[in-house]
């Protein structure tokens, strides 16, 4: 089937980004397609968390070009930016929820910040959030402290969902869930996809869900993007930190034993 081109959500060009005299990313470049899931693998401290946070003009880039829907980020000023905020949730890694507030109350966090509702409109678009990441209205009354590891990533799902974002960045979604409940966020993930459109970029180490629920998977290395393309494409790339990620004794262990 022709993939119809519907242009890209995110385009990433030439990108350089720094800390000091440490080049964490490094002249790369990134297309990201509406409407799909893009997984996001690389190895630990490689800079996968700070390209997402580049693109969503929370970390300042040395050089390159940054485009989401089309619009710059980074360098058009503050403005641009935060009218650009309404239309990206995020699942940070560091997921945290406020300790203070109530699941609703978290919700709602996002809508209290952009817009002026009244508190029953609030409250209802907060039911709604609550139902589509599968939890029930009173779970809306409980604190963080009271929720499982799963329920905390369905209700920050819920708060990146608050704004009805066209794009959302989730950076390990599904790490220190179960294999159950991290297929079933899965699930949940593809789901909204298919019927909100919306385009996902997802880092994650989880081989599971780059397997059952990313269109397509890029690989970081050397501060760059050095293979992307459907998850069979990617298994066949001959790069070696690509090749020793997905063909490692790890991912063997995944495999199905040749007897
Ligand atoms: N605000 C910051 N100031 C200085 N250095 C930073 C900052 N944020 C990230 N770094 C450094 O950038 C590098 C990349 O970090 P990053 O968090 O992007 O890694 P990652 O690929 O997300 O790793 P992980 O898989 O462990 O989450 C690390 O060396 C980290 O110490
Ligand atoms: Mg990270």
């Amino acid at each position: 089937m022709q993939q119809v081109d519907k242009g890209f959500a995110i385009r990433v060009r030439d990108l350089v980004v720094g800390f000091g005299h440490q080049t964490v990313l490094d002249h790369l470049s990134l297309d990201v397609r509406k409407g799909e899931i893009l997984g996001l693998v690389g190895a630990s401290g490689g800079g996968k968390s700070v390209l997402m946070r580049t693109i969503i003009g929370l970390i300042p880039p040395g050089s390159g070009e940054i485009e989401v829907m089309g619009r710059p980020i980074g360098d058009a000023g503050d403005r641009v930016t935060q009218s650009a905020a309404a239309r990206w949730g995020i699942l940070f890694q560091q997921g945290a929820l406020f300790s203070s507030l109530t699941v609703r109350q978290n919700i709602q966090f996002p809508l209290r910040e952009n817009l002026v509702l009244s508190q029953s409109l609030m409250d209802e678009i907060a039911t709604a959030k609550l139902e589509m990441v599968g939890l029930a209205p009173e779970d809306g009354d409980k604190y963080p402290t009271e929720l499982s590891g799963g329920m905390t990533k369905r209700v920050a799902l819920a708060r990146a969902l608050a704004l009805d974002p066209v794009i959302v960045f989730l950076d390990e979604p599904t790490s220190g869930l179960d294999p159950i409940a991290a297929s079933d966020f899965d699930a949940l993930i593809k789901t909204l996809q298919k019927t909100l459109g919306l385009t996902v970029f997802m880092v994650t180490h989880d081989l599971a869900s780059l397997n059952a629920v990313c269109d397509r998977v890029a690989a970081l290395a050397d501060g760059k993007i050095v293979a992307i393309g459907p998850m069979p494409e990617l298994l066949q790339s001959e790069h070696p930190w690509v090749r020793a990620y997905f063909h490692g004794k790890r991912s063997q262990m995944l495999q199905p034993q040749t007897r």
